[in-house]
């Protein structure tokens, strides 16, 4: 069985949007620092590219999760694989994910991190499916909503396959 990739957004789209996202966080965060903390491993292209936009100062972290039992069926129960390597007191947290579907993942990170006590926490995510969404979550920075079709590339995998595709695409199963 193969698959085969369209190209919903292509790679100059996509740049634009983060640097466009860039410029929004660098200007809400004037003055401050930043404590960027990415989701491996989905959220890693986007975070560094978003990092390159961003003129405050940038501390980048990551945190690795799993869900638990059925893959496809987000459950909300969220398993740390690896942890932040400082203590988020007094920083200024943005948890940047690759897409937010359900919202299950996010929620539960929001509910975990705020207990670590940051000064402030906010959601950026490349890429929203508000038509999965099952928790009230809210998104400060969303660089494109868009169908409920399963995408691959810029850090998206499809069974760990595709996450170097420079650009966003939608796979379909022949
Ligand atoms: P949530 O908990 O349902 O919001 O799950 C979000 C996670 O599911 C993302 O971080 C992705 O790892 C994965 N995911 C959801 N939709 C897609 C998709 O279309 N392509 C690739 N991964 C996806
Ligand atoms: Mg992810």
């Amino acid at each position: 069985m193969g698959e085969r990739i369209d190209i919903m957004l292509d790679e100059e789209e996509v740049n634009e949007k983060i640097k466009e996202l860039g410029k929004k966080i660098s200007h809400d965060y004037a003055g401050k620092e930043v404590y960027m903390v990415c989701i491996l491993k989905g959220a890693s292209f986007f975070a560094c590219e978003l990092a390159k936009r961003i003129t405050v100062p940038v501390y980048l972290d990551f945190m690795s999760v799993s869900s638990y039992g059925n893959e496809a069926k987000s459950s909300g129960v969220v398993k740390i694989i690896k942890d932040l390597d400082a203590p988020l007191e007094g920083r200024n947290v943005i948890i940047v994910e690759d897409i937010i579907d359900t919202g299950n993942t996010l929620s539960y990170l929001v509910d975990t991190l705020r207990q670590r006590n940051p000064e402030s926490i906010a959601l950026c995510t490349l890429l929203d499916k508000p038509d999965r969404r099952v928790t009230d979550i809210s998104v400060d920075y969303t660089g494109f909503q868009i169908p409920d079709e399963f995408v691959v590339g810029y850090g998206l995998d499809y069974g760990q396959k595709y996450r170097n595709l420079p650009y966003i695409g939608i796979v379909h199963i022949d």
